[in-house]
């Protein structure tokens, strides 16, 4: 059992999830730090958040399987006896023009953003429901709001997403568990790191505020989410853009 919250962040042994991770513990969580493959960054990750005086453990599940997933959430509710904030942040991409995407490109992405998304709900839930409270927050995107030419696959995850978050927070609102889908634009991680010098400036362009976002930037908005001053909302998407999408 677990005296303070207990944080679920989904991917979180870099880039963003990192970042909500060392985020809601600085807020007082216990954060499990999920990983899928990299153990050594997730422990790096729970280094940073015990360094700042936080707690946190590292767990491995691949959010992409059913059967896995069931599994993590059931020995996270039977060891801390609770979940308080769960963020689904793991996210892929494989970006193409749709006429050359092939089928394995487009599951993959939808398997990993949005039924891995609905697979972490799903088992949350559970111990959300039997507590009557509980922060659920989807890492969407601008692309699923605006879509993007080249991620078609991508897009549509995540404004899967969008619906998903909407639904499931007409669901549970009457047992006081709100569910929210923050939508970044152009964060500066790995995942965008590797695309062109070309493609940054074009998209640079493209943002009001003229400049690139940080992880801190879309975890303030989590972990605003994530606290008590955020209870009357619910079934929001809020992004966390430079202007992007307005
Ligand atoms: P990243 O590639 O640096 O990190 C993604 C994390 O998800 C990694 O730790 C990876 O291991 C994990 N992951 C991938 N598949 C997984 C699985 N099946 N099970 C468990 N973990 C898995 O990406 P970044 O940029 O930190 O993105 C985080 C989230 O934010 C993603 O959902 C992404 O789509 C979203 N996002 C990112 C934007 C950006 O500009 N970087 C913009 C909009 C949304």
């Amino acid at each position: 059992m677990c005296k303070k919250q207990v944080a679920v962040v989904t991917g979180a042994s870099r880039g963003i999830g990192r970042a909500i991770a060392i985020q809601l513990a600085t807020q007082g969580c216990f954060v499990i730090v999920n990983y899928n493959g990299s153990k050594e960054a997730a422990l790096n990750t729970k280094e940073e958040i015990v360094s700042r005086g936080g707690e946190a453990e590292v767990y491995q599940c691949d959010v992409a399987d059913y059967s896995e997933s069931e599994r993590f959430f059931s020995e996270i509710i039977k060891t801390y006896g609770t979940i308080d904030v769960l963020v689904n942040n793991a996210g892929i991409n494989r970006d193409g023009l749709i006429i050359k995407m092939s089928e394995e490109d487009f599951d993959r992405v939808i398997d990993t953003n949005m039924k891995g998304a609905f697979h972490c709900i799903r088992f949350a839930l559970k111990a959300m429901l039997r507590q009557k409270s509980g922060r659920i927050i989807n890492i969407s995107s601008v692309s699923g709001v605006m879509g993007n030419a080249g991620q078609a696959n991508y897009a549509a995850s995540k404004a899967g997403i969008i619906g998903l978050t909407k639904s499931v927070a007409r669901e549970v609102a009457s047992r006081h568990i709100t569910v929210n889908a923050v939508a970044p634009g152009f964060i500066q991680t790995d995942m965008t790191e590797k695309l062109s010098d070309a493609v940054k400036e074009r998209v640079k362009a493209g943002i009001p505020l003229g400049q690139f976002g940080k992880p801190e930037d879309v975890a303030a908005m989590v972990g605003f989410l994530a606290t008590k001053e955020a209870d009357y909302i619910t079934g929001q998407v809020i992004c966390v853009d430079g202007g992007m999408a307005m």
